[in-house]
């Protein structure tokens, strides 16, 4: 793809700000006039449902399965636009996802079929500057398709030494992908997200920073009671105008570091 980025937000532990970090950084940088998709790849839902969208007929898995049983499909079909957050998406779909899942073992190439899918709609997916995938948590087979499919990782990693401590073999999986399937992806940075100044906080956010150094962004993201209840809006942190609402003012912050590194 010639200028569109695609990112792969990624931390096989769930609950580290994924979703949130994908959601709030795409419509930050729709804000800032670029164009974003969205792809929702977790089996959860949680992206398209933050979008009001449940169980989608038209979903990633769909579009996958095009391109493994060689069917011509139309990419655009699949892309839903989000009038509130003004941000395109693909949706995911519970049963579809899993069964692809299994489905997958059999497939020869399997972990190029994401990569595959958006080759075949190159045209549409060039529309975007930016192309965000929402991964799931896991280090399967499905997180080898969107690091297969990426230019760029994106790690949110939370302030707590559990999340910490995952990060080496999310990293290492990279380096494989990197040395077997896909040599021009690299690591973009890694967020530390929902921090709160307690020393526990604090201590895992210096060994995030004197661990991994220059990969860090400069930006961190706050635990903040909004973010939490921003599902039930249908409306992202970024887009709230509220004074005291700094993770909206980090992500925003996140999504200038975003573009100086890709
Ligand atoms: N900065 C934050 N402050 C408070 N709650 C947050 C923050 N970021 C995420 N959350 C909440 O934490 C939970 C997990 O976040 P989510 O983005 O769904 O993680 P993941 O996609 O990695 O599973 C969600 O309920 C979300 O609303
Ligand atoms: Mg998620």
């Amino acid at each position: 793809m010639k200028n569109t980025k695609i990112i792969a937000v990624a931390n096989q532990k769930g609950g580290v700000a994924k979703t949130t970090t994908a959601i709030n950084t795409g419509v930050a940088l729709a804000i800032r006039g670029r164009k974003v998709l969205l792809i929702d790849f977790d089996p959860q839902e949680s992206l398209s449902q933050f979008f009001g969208c449940y169980a989608a007929e038209k979903n990633i898995a769909g579009l996958m399965y095009n391109v493994i049983n060689k069917r011509d499909c139309n990419i655009s079909e699949y892309i839903v636009h989000n009038e509130v957050n003004k941000i395109d998406f693909i949706p995911s779909e519970l049963n579809a996802m899993n069964k692809l899942e299994k489905d997958l073992i059999s497939v020869r190439s399997k972990e190029t079929v994401l990569k595959r899918a958006f080759a075949k709609g190159k045209e549409i997916i060039e529309k975007y500057d930016y192309v965000i995938i929402d991964c799931l948590a896991s280090l399967n087979v499905m997180l080898d398709n969107a690091l297969t499919a990426a230019d760029h990782v994106l790690i949110p990693c939370q302030a707590s030494p559990m999340s910490f401590g995952a990060l080496p073999n999310l990293i290492l999986q990279v380096k494989e992908i990197q040395e077997e399937l896909n040599d021009s992806l690299s690591i973009l940075g890694i967020v530390t997200t929902m921090y709160s100044r307690t020393n526990i906080c604090k201590n895992t956010k210096e060994m995030i920073d004197n661990t991994y150094g220059e990969l860090v962004f400069k930006t961190y993201i706050e635990q903040m009671s909004a973010v939490a209840e921003s599902p039930m809006k249908e409306k992202a942190v970024v887009l709230s105008s509220a004074q005291r609402n700094r993770v909206s003012a980090q992500y925003k912050e996140l999504a200038t570091e975003i573009e100086e590194r890709a």
